[in-house]
């Protein structure tokens, strides 16, 4: 497809922005009674507001006729047929049948693959159940009382979301803990802490090759075998991996391997086996609420892939800030203080899909923090720094917690800063230069009924989907990520032979261990 700069409604939203360069939102709102109402959308049991933001009708009509020219329907279609839009993996993109309806069937290459997602959730719930019940026990025959989540990236971070989010569901029976760094820090903690006769190490990796979780793998296989006697591991450790075979000759038991496809992404995967130490956490029925609610957004998606479609409607402004407002970042602050993850888990999904070689900008930065921390941090650069930030604010009806005022307290502190940003303070003549804060800056509110399985399944379904619309608007590959890839093999390198690094390398690692 030539240059997408070259498409006429890319032309015309080039020459409206110039038009709109000086727009000041406060004047938006004063040339429409109705703003609100009119740069709202509802979907999915949400609230979308984007009045608070440097939008008007023609931008939004032109955004909407650019979707058209980059055949954005054609490519959510495909997307469902398992075409392999993974292009330059030659893969089909299938996290989505991860969380389809047990009834349903999915069709690729003419072959209903949906038994193998059913399979993986029998395998899933009866171990869950048993570990649960007892009858599952560690080597020496004791309750598993633990459960260590190991795992980087995208096997990591969505799990942790959910399971950190959803505290307040969580079904008595195991606490859960989450290791990822490799300086053996995390679990340094937690061996002083566990017992290895009544913990399970899961070990989560698509690839099962990733050298920081290998190295925990292998400690955590020396830490049970020192303890509780020779391959006492092979009753603590699990593996959720699409490598069955690497996880079969690190030494796991077969019939603790729980495969998914390689058409899934890493950060995608959430909704896999990956996610098994969800069903540990919430118990069968609030993880089948999490799939429901992911699959409510992939409904969405098939009916009405364009005009009330919440996914679009938020990339669409993503890519007005990004391409024609030149925004380097946007800024995500869910106001429940449970999902610090939920913005790494973004973070990941965003960059590590859209932060592609093009010959338009394509992801900026993502970043941001739990509500209201962050208004005692970086709140400053946005009220009165240089940059143009969009914020997506994510706010919730009901209380997160159990203190109902505290609920009204953050939902006025989150409203009294989106007031601010967008409307900053009012300029007179005696006003300092140092205390300007002209506001007009986009701040965009998600507001959910309530934190609850079933909604975070829909948020986190919403924003992937964001993601993937905006790769298709962008005309990238959203799916491999040969950045990384290729990071692991300097490491490999360096790894083998310290001395096939660069010379600055070597230099910097010499002096490191100088200081060691
Ligand atoms: O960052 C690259 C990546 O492959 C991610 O996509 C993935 O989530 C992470 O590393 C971990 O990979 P694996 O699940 O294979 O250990």
């Amino acid at each position: 497809m030539a240059s997408i700069s070259k498409l006429s409604s890319w032309v015309n939203l080039k020459k409206h922005h110039v038009y709109l360069q000086d727009v000041q939102i406060s004047h938006l709102f004063e040339d429409d009674a109705k703003r609100q109402e009119h740069f709202s959308l509802e979907a999915l049991g949400m609230h979308f507001d984007y009045s608070r933001s440097r939008i008007d009708d023609k931008a939004m009509t032109l955004l909407y006729r650019f979707a058209e020219q980059s055949k954005i329907e054609d490519k959510i279609q495909a997307l469902f047929k398992g075409e392999r839009l993974n292009t330059s993996e030659n893969k089909s993109v299938l996290h989505w049948m991860w969380r389809e309806d047990k009834d349903e069937k999915v069709i690729i290459d003419q072959r209903n693959i949906m038994p193998v997602v059913l399979d993986a959730r029998y395998q899933m719930k009866e171990f869950a159940d048993k570990v649960v019940r007892g009858q599952l026990t560690g080597v020496t025959g004791k309750k598993i009382l633990d459960v260590v989540h190991i795992g980087i990236g995208g096997s990591l971070l969505g799990v942790k979301t959910v399971v950190e989010s959803l505290k307040q569901y969580h079904q008595i029976g195991v606490n859960i803990h989450f290791v990822s760094a490799v300086d053996g820090t995390e679990m340094d903690d937690l061996m002083y802490r566990l017992s290895p006769e009544t913990t399970l190490f899961l070990v989560a990796s698509k690839s099962f090759r990733t050298p920081e979780i290998l190295a925990l793998a292998d400690r955590v296989k020396e830490w049970c075998d020192y303890l509780m006697g020779e391959n006492a591991y092979k009753s603590h450790m699990i593996a959720m991996t699409a490598t069955t075979k690497e996880a079969k000759r690190f030494g796991i038991k077969d019939e603790f391997v729980f495969p998914f496809s390689t058409q899934v992404g890493g950060r995608f995967s959430v909704w896999t086996t990956v996610g098994l130490t969800i069903v540990l956490a919430l118990g069968w029925e609030r993880y089948e609420l999490f799939l429901a609610g992911g699959r409510s957004v992939d409904t969405l998606m098939k009916k009405d892939p364009v005009e009330l479609n919440l996914p679009l409607r938020m990339a669409l402004l993503s890519v007005w800030y990004r391409n024609f407002w030149q925004a380097e970042a946007k800024c995500i602050v869910p106001y429940a203080g449970r999902m610090k993850t939920f913005v790494p888990y973004l973070q990941q999904v965003f960059m590590e899909s859209n932060g592609k070689t093009s010959d338009i900008d394509t992801a900026g930065v993502v970043f941001g923090g739990v509500g209201t921390d962050v208004q005692h941090s970086f709140f400053q650069a946005l009220h009165q720094g240089t940059d143009l930030v969009p914020v997506d604010m994510i706010l919730f009806g009901k209380p997160t917690g159990k203190d109902s005022e505290a609920h009204r307290h953050v939902s006025l502190q989150a409203m009294g800063q989106a007031e601010f940003l967008a409307f900053g303070r009012r300029k007179t003549k005696e006003t300092k230069k140092y205390e300007y804060c002209l506001g007009n800056h986009p701040v965009h509110l998600l507001m959910v009924p309530e934190l609850n399985p079933y909604t975070l399944g829909q948020l986190m379904a919403v924003y992937e989907y964001e993601v993937i619309l905006e790769g298709f608007l962008w005309d990238i590959n959203s799916f491999d990520q040969f950045g990384i890839e290729f990071g692991k093999e300097v490491y490999r390198r360096l790894e083998e032979n310290e001395g096939l690094g660069e010379p600055s390398t070597r230099i910097s690692l010499a002096k490191l261990q100088e200081l060691s």
